[in-house]
């Protein structure tokens, strides 16, 4: 297991906008599965490269823990709907905000073979992908925040960052 440094709220690498991923070398491998070790053990639902000093088009994602999805190039196909609610990023420890974004979300993307993949999701699952779709092209979600960054309360952070 390999942890990265995740970047915080304030280093420019958060604002850059990413390159897409021609190949899916050794080293774009290793990097996800750093990815996601450092997602789990920062207690976070996503990740994107960025965050760990990558500017490739590289997020992981695991709303349940159980599904983890590495989604190279991901690309919005679709959106509908809209849903409001609490978010929080791993690169602004300690804060949440509510946000309001689409409720359905489809996507292209390829995974670790370069294998072209669709996914759909809603609610949390939406969310997640395109807060982590939204750091690849340098985008924030405090952005997007309605009103006022709060603290997060302890027992409330553990299904809050991204
Ligand atoms: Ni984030």
């Amino acid at each position: 297991m390999a942890l990265r440094q995740i970047r915080v709220y304030g280093d420019p690498v958060l604002n850059k906008v990413c390159k897409e991923v021609k190949e899916v070398t050794p080293r774009i491998k290793q990097l996800i599965e750093d990815m996601f070790d450092t997602m789990y053990d920062a207690n976070g639902v996503g990740l994107a490269a960025p965050q760990v000093g990558i500017l490739k088009r590289i997020c992981v994602v695991d709303v349940t823990y159980e599904d983890p999805i590495a989604m190279i190039n991901p690309k919005v196909l679709e959106t509908s709907g809209e849903q409001t609610g609490q978010e929080g990023c791993l690169s602004v420890p300690g804060k949440c905000g509510d946000v309001t974004r689409p409720n359905y979300v489809k996507v292209r993307y390829y995974d670790t073979d370069m294998k072209e993949q669709i996914i759909e999701g809603t609610e949390l699952l939406a969310r997640c992908i395109l807060h982590e779709i939204d750091h690849l092209d340098g985008k924030m979600y405090t952005e997007k925040v309605i009103g006022e960054l709060r603290d997060v309360v302890a027992d409330e952070s553990a299904d809050e960052g991204k």
